[in-house]
């Protein structure tokens, strides 16, 4: 049998190495016709302005540089039909017929738009997400694109920094997994393959970690901590082949990321052994001058120097390098090296083959089928975190009368969250369509806005530069909330959906004070002195500092923005046609000065004790967060057995599996996920509480019980140590098993020398 493994492996290799030696072949035929100047133009992305009749206007004279090579690829064109006009200017009217590659921020979802992926990351569902980015890839290039930016994979610890609806949380372990299955859901088997895209994992790198949570600002880490806590999403995504990678804004080391040669060229390409092309983020090249590195030419040079291949937007690479190679400042190896990362990323994509690959104009039947929105229900009912829920409030029967209110309860242009750049909030369902259709009769539902997003119109004027999210209503806040309460008092139960808008997290939307708006709290103040029971359904695109609502509350379900089926998911779940099984994939805080707040925070030397003055602690606030990571709960309850492991001890080439028995106690079917943690009791360098290791996700039938494993051996243990090399060391570790960070059963083991 292993003889059969190798024989296959080594013909693999050999096919694999046939291959590239086919496109080394090509790409260097091809470089030796080209001039320095189409070698340059490779290296540009642009945005269309004048010339193509789509996306905003940025970039100049679109046309004429497209016909006289000076572009490699184009995003913001969406729509065969516009994609075959761009496309037919490079292959028809450019001496070497070189073809564009087309990108778009395909984020969560293409034109059929997913929960954010904040949201998406609470499910833990690492098949569901992969088969989230094939969905998004094939209905991505029906619409003519081969490329897109996604997945976005930096860790973040910070929910001022309104880019953590666009990851997957705080945690280095289940935001590797979530990678890993994102870049291989759309990239599928073969690039060429008509229906699979160009991954591009974003931003390289740590550009969660801004200071303060304050978008683009400095990022100061150091080494240890960079590599044990935020790069390995990165790493995952190039183990699982993603074929490009784009730079962050923030410096590292004062140096920004896209000049960076220790982290592009060092790390990237030497140590992970990176061999796909490297973007720069929009403009960030031009932005370097910003951070005082120098002149458009100078920062420039330092760019492709350090290892970048594609200049997005800026234009600084166009316009500099060959000045730059005449003065000496870079080699012509520099732009050489550029150029092929770019050809060889069209060559993968087929696009050599056939330019026209992905421009099937009658593949638009392919988007927004009825089967691609069902899906995007079913994921988004998978996304939702159920925070509380007293008394059973939830699920809800449907003979209750329901009064729906809140400024989210009847709204269609948030729903499909931040970055769903080819996303119609027309036609997304509201909270109050989707609970009618699935009421027999409308009688049972009344609505009231009850209050605005927001009463700030500082905030509003914000939230609203893509459009209207934050409508501040012409009647009065007091006139507003007095027709919420008329329905309130004569209904069963309330349901307020709150929140944030869309445009109040993501990109450029960093919040200093992350509680739900003053009017909002209000509005669900004077809900709870009704008497009623009131269930919270909470949108938004970071964890919110709840504490000021919490108490109140009989039922509070963290829905997200839940894309284009939020109605119909989250009535779902209201329901109980589905019973939530998300956890959090990110802490949520007491309050905004706890920040960071996460579970694997270090013990310190005088670890917390209520009992003494002089430990850890705050005055005012505990020091855990008001729902942990891993939190959720279900319709029906889990219990866990005590662990028992296989051994008590392991050297470093064994393992120990770790198992417990997992019991549905309730009356419900249900899926729970199954968390591993695991603490190192002694180590060379402060170690964290714990940390993720593992996770299952289980579905019991009511009453059922199952067994479950996890096997345990050395590399789990690692860790990097102050010289940066990966090592496990000897000693006592902790096993932890739960349904959440703070809820486990521990059992321990020795590594020994
Ligand atoms: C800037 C964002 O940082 C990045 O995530 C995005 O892909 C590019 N703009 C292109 O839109």
């Amino acid at each position: 049998m292993k003889r059969i493994i190798l024989i296959l492996l080594v013909f693999i290799a050999s096919q694999v190495s046939a291959q590239d030696a086919k496109m080394n072949a090509f790409i260097s035929g091809l470089m030796a016709k080209m001039t320095l100047e189409e070698k340059i133009g490779q290296l540009n992305l642009i945005t269309p302005g004048w010339g193509i009749p789509t996306g905003s206007v940025v970039s100049t004279d679109v046309e004429g540089k497209i016909k006289s090579g000076k572009v490699g690829g184009m995003f913001g064109v969406i729509g065969a039909e516009k994609v075959r006009q761009a496309q037919d200017m490079a292959v028809k009217s450019t001496r070497l017929k070189i073809p564009l590659m087309f990108g778009s921020d395909v984020i969560h979802g293409h034109k059929t738009i997913f929960p954010i992926p904040l949201g998406i990351s609470c499910s833990w569902d690492t098949a569901l997400i992969r088969h989230s980015a094939i969905v998004a890839a094939e209905e991505a290039t029906a619409d003519g694109l081969n490329w897109v930016f996604s997945p976005m994979v930096d860790v973040s610890r910070d929910p001022r920094w309104g880019r953590v609806s666009e990851g997957s949380g705080e945690d280095p372990f289940l935001g590797s997994q979530i990678a890993a299955s994102m870049v291989k859901g759309y990239q599928g088997a073969s690039l060429a393959d008509k229906k699979t895209v160009l991954a591009c994992v974003k931003h390289f790198a740590l550009y969660g970690a801004a200071e303060g949570g304050r978008d683009y600002n400095s990022v100061d880490i150091n080494r240890t901590r960079m590599y044990n806590d935020y790069l390995s999403p990165y790493k995952a995504a190039v183990d699982a082949g993603v074929a490009t990678i784009m730079t962050s804004f923030n410096d590292i080391d004062g140096v920004p990321a896209t000049g960076n040669k220790w982290l592009l060229s060092d790390l990237l390409r030497r140590d992970w052994k990176f061999n796909g092309m490297i973007v720069s983020d929009y403009t960030s090249v031009n932005e370097m001058s910003n951070h005082r590195l120098g002149n458009l030419q100078e920062v420039s040079a330092m760019a492709i120097r350090a290892g970048l291949d594609m200049d997005m937007v800026g234009e600084g690479f166009l316009t500099t390098l060959k000045k730059s190679l005449e003065e000496k400042r870079i080699s012509l190896a520099d732009i050489d090296r550029a150029c092929r990362k770019v050809l060889e990323a069209k060559y993968k994509a087929g696009l050599f083959d056939d330019p026209y690959r992905y421009i099937d104009e009658s593949r638009k039947s392919e988007i927004l089928t009825q089967a691609k929105r069902d899906f995007a229900r079913s994921i988004a009912t998978q996304s939702f975190v159920l925070l509380k829920n007293t008394n059973n409030t939830l699920p809800i029967k449907k003979s209750q009368r329901i009064a729906l209110v809140g400024p989210l309860a009847n709204d269609r242009s948030n729903m499909l969250g931040t970055w769903a750049v080819s996303g119609d909030p027309q036609l997304s369902v509201p909270v109050m369509e989707g609970l009618m259709k699935q009421t027999s009769s409308s009688v049972n539902i009344a609505y009231a806005k009850g209050a605005n997003l927001t009463d700030d119109s500082v905030l509003a004027k914000q939230a609203n530069v893509f459009g209207m999210r934050a409508e501040i209503d012409k009647r009065t806040p007091a006139a507003m909330l007095e027709e919420a309460l008329a329905i309130a008092r004569s209904s069963d139960v309330v349901v307020a959906v709150v929140g944030e808008a869309s445009e109040m997290s993501g990109e450029a939307a960093s919040r200093s004070d992350i509680t739900l708006p003053p009017s909002q709290v209000k509005l669900i103040h004077a809900l709870y002195a009704t008497g009623k029971p009131v269930v919270l359904v909470i949108m938004s695109g970071r964890p919110l500092a709840l504490t000021n609502v919490v108490d109140g509350a009989s039922s509070i379900l963290q829905t997200w923005h839940a894309g284009i089926e939020a109605g119909n998911a989250i009535a779902d779940v209201l329901y109980g046609v589905v019973n939530p099984s998300g956890k959090l994939s990110m802490s949520f805080p007491y309050s905004v000065g706890q920040v960071p707040v996460y579970h694997s925070q270090k013990t310190t030397g005088r670890p917390m004790d209520p009992n003494n003055k002089f430990s850890t602690k705050y005055l005012d606030v505990p020091n855990g967060p008001l729902y942990p990571f891993g939190f959720g709960l279900s319709y029906t309850q889990f219990s866990y057995s005590d662990i028992r492991l296989s051994a008590n001890s392991m050297n470093a080439t064994g393992s120990i599996t770790a198992t417990v028995t997992l019991t549905n106690t309730g009356f419900r079917d249900g899926a729970e996920v199954v968390q591993l943690y695991i603490e190192d009791k002694v180590r060379s360098i402060t170690p964290p509480a714990k940390e993720l290791k593992g996770f299952q996700k289980v579905f019991l039938k009511a009453g059922e019980a199952k067994t479950i494993s996890f096997t345990i051996d050395v590399n789990l243990l690692k860790f990097w140590n102050s010289e940066l090399k990966h090592v496990a060391e000897p000693g006592a570790f902790e096993v932890w098993i739960g349904g959440s960070s703070a809820e486990v059963k521990t059992a321990g083991f020795t590594l020994m020398k």
